[in-house]
């Protein structure tokens, strides 16, 4: 493949020629290319070059008597159009390879292929590129589990310093239907973000229909409510109308001007080495290394930052002897601290499918891409000339999307707060829980029934892509799940127990959920356009029963929106960091990552792990006097 040959050939990317004088070299794995120069210790270690990763490293090298590492698995990208040009959408270069879930028994014990990134830069490489915050009561609700600091009125600072908005011509805007809060949108940061300059003319029936069933156009989905429909704000770079990733934004943007910004690539960090109770470093290897231990050291002076994404996280933290006791015995890893919510509270939100067949539909629309060669010639020819093109839209995708409380979605709202609120919190958890993993869950669980009440939080997510299908996510499950290392080998994967669909609560949620989309389509304005909900579904289904027993065989349990595996709560609540994001009973260990949430947001998380990547990376610079923060 080309991807993992290039990656083969970068393995370390120092920023310049201007090293330090006289770096200690230290031993690499024997595979990794050796002109490039590793220093004995750095500032600070970073495990993982995904966004939240590359975001720190950027912010922290602002100092320049600052050094930081880099580690991640994955190579740099090798810039193909199927990473960089929306139509051309390929993720699979950069899947994590090998990862699957164990059998999902609320989904009829299928097995899944978990989906993550491998590549600099993390899911913001290989992403569908939806760039939209959560709802205000998601930070809100964060901060009330005890996390101070955490609001949306302290999020928001850190949204607008993360991002550059580029709005669309005033004549697509009118044409489309786009509107947005300029207020609530950042002018000066590093991450570009802006619209399609295009779309399909059956998404105006979709629009249409969507305001008839109650989802009305929405002035902003970025100002912390979304109710109804707006346009998908996109991680699209409008100069170029290319994909605008951590690797752009926070790596190849400053790379030039930081020589104390180190990347090592294709490199695994195997697990954190300590002082006692302090963090002292990182052990590595190459992520093709057929060794199962860890043989390189590199030390870190103040500190070393987990951002390995939500499965990469928990198994770093366990596989370095902070974790449930009972688990590290059974593999005879040295107890550094016992902390049972490590790998706990693992949450997606899931994803599913619902295929149509049309009488009447217009085009062209995403299908002709597929099916009409002179079509997608032309888009491709316009898209080349920096014209509007169906290329800027990412593939599969149309322009326009819906989000909906649970009161938008239902009238049977009340029945299904009620129903889980007798339910006894610890029968949605593994049997064999600890009681302050249970505490946390509990107290997550009134805070999300709180918002099932909320018309001002999003339970769910429609999408039309104009063609034969159409989506439902699932952003706010109740249940649990778990990551679990199941050997001593950092290159081998961790067990992955979604667990999705085992809490009556969701399957109630997401039943109503797909009600709510079949309802769109029977609105007038898709009528017209003559649609039939196909195999495996159908009009045949009609009790909540037939239809959620097609949908337990078509859940996906994930959209690689995989977290909350090290939780920031408190010590008693199960919680592994604290608000600062510092791992407990340890000093100089931080998790900067999407594990570090509580629980998901009524969005997507690109938005959010950018900006709490930059509120880190404040509190980082405040404490050791960086950048000039004090
Ligand atoms: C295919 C796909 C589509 C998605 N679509 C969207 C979308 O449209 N909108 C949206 O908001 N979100 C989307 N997401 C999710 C989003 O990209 C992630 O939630 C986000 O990237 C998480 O950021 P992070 O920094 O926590 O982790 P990541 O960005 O995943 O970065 C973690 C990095 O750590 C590396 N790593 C893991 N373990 C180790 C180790 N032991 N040593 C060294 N490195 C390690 C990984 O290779 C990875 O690069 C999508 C994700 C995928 C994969
Ligand atoms: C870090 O490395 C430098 C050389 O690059 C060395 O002079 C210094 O003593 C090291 N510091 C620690 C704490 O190991
Ligand atoms: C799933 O597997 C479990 C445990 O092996 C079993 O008890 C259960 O009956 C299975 N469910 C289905 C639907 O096959
Ligand atoms: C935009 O909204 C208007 C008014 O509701 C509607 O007539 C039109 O079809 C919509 N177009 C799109 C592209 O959503
Ligand atoms: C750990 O760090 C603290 C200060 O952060 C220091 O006082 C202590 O001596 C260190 N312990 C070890 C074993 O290095
Ligand atoms: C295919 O696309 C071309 C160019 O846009 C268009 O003229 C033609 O009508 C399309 N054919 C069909 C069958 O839709
Ligand atoms: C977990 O480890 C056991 C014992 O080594 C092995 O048999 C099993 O295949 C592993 N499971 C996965 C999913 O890797």
């Amino acid at each position: 493949m080309r991807s993992s040959l290039l990656g083969a050939l970068l393995p370390l990317v120092p920023l310049s020629a201007a090293a330090p004088a006289e770096p200690v070299k230290v031993p690499r794995h024997a595979t990794v290319v050796t002109r490039q120069t590793l220093l004995s210790n750095y500032t600070f270690i970073i495990a993982g070059g995904g966004i939240a990763g590359l975001t720190l490293a950027d912010r922290l090298t602002e100092d320049p008597s600052v050094t930081v590492l880099v580690i991640e698995a994955g190579p740099l990208d090798a810039g193909q159009d199927g990473i960089l040009v929306p139509g051309a959408y390929a993720p699979w270069y950069y899947f994590w390879p090998g990862l699957n879930t164990v059998p999902q028994t609320g989904l009829n014990n299928r097995t899944i292929s978990a989906i993550t990134a491998q590549v600099v830069g993390g899911g913001s490489t290989i992403n569908a590129m939806v760039y939209l915050r959560g709802d205000a009561d998601d930070y809100n609700a964060w901060g009330a589990l005890g996390n101070s600091g955490w609001s949306w009125a302290n999020m928001l600072p850190y949204f607008k310093k993360a991002e550059t908005f580029t709005p669309p011509s005033a004549a697509l805007a009118a044409a489309g239907n786009i509107s947005w809060d300029d207020s609530v949108r950042g002018h000066s940061g590093p991450v570009q973000f802006s619209y399609p300059n295009y779309f399909y003319p059956g998404s105006a029936n979709w629009w249409n229909a969507a305001n008839e069933v109650g989802l009305p156009p929405v002035n902003d989905p970025q100002s912390g409510s979304k109710q109804g429909v707006f346009w998908i704000p996109s991680a699209l770079d409008a100069s170029t109308m290319t994909r605008n990733h951590a690797r752009r934004n926070h790596y190849d943007r400053v790379k030039d001007s930081r020589p104390n910004y180190h990347l090592l690539t294709s490199n695994v960090v195997g697990k954190v080495l300590f002082n006692g109770k302090n963090a002292s470093g990182v052990c590595y290897l190459s992520t093709t290394s057929t060794s199962t231990a860890c043989s390189s050291n590199v030390y870190a002076t103040k500190e070393v930052i987990l951002a390995a994404g939500g499965f990469g996280t928990p198994k770093i933290l366990q596989l370095s002897g902070i974790g449930r006791k009972k688990l590290l015995q059974k593999f005879g890893i040295p107890l550094v601290t016992d902390l049972p919510g490590v790998g706990q509270n693992l949450q997606d939100q899931p994803t599913l499918s619902v295929p149509y067949t049309f009488t009447n539909n217009v085009v062209p629309n995403y299908g002709s891409l597929l099916t009409n060669a002179t079509y997608n010639a032309e888009q491709h020819a316009r898209y080349d000339a920096g014209q509007s093109s169906a290329y800027t839209l990412v593939s599969s995708l149309s322009s326009n999307i819906g989000v909906l409380s649970l009161q938008k979605a239902t009238s049977s709202y009340r029945q299904i707060i009620k129903a889980a609120a007798l339910r006894d919190p610890a029968l949605s958890l593994p049997a064999d829980v600890d009681e302050t993993v249970l505490a946390g869950y509990t107290a997550q669980r009134t805070a999300i029934l709180k918002q099932f009440a909320n018309n001002d939080v999003g339970v769910g997510t429609v999408h039309w892509s104009t063609a034969d299908s159409a989506l439902v996510y699932h952003l706010k499950p109740l249940s649990r799940g778990t990551v679990t290392i199941n050997s001593t080998n950092p290159l081998e994967n961790p067990l992955i127990d979604f667990r999705t669909g085992t809490d009556p609560a969701d399957v109630a949620v997401y039943t109503a959920l797909f009600r709510k989309n079949r309802a769109l389509f029977a609105a007038p304005s898709m009528q017209a356009l003559g649609p039939t909900e196909a195999a495996p579904f159908g009009a045949q289904l009609t009790t909540d029963e037939q239809i959620y027993a097609v949908m337990r065989d078509q859940i996906n349990p994930s959209n690689a929106h995989q977290c909350c595996t090290a939780a920031m709560m408190p010590l008693e609540l199960g919680g592994v960091v604290s608000s600062e994001q510092k791992v407990y009973n340890v000093r100089r260990l931080r998790v900067a990552d999407i594990s570090a949430w509580p629980f998901q947001l009524s969005g997507a998380p690109m938005a959010t792990v950018y900006a709490a990547a930059e509120r880190l990376a404040d509190l980082i610079k405040k404490e050791y006097c960086l950048a000039g923060a004090c």
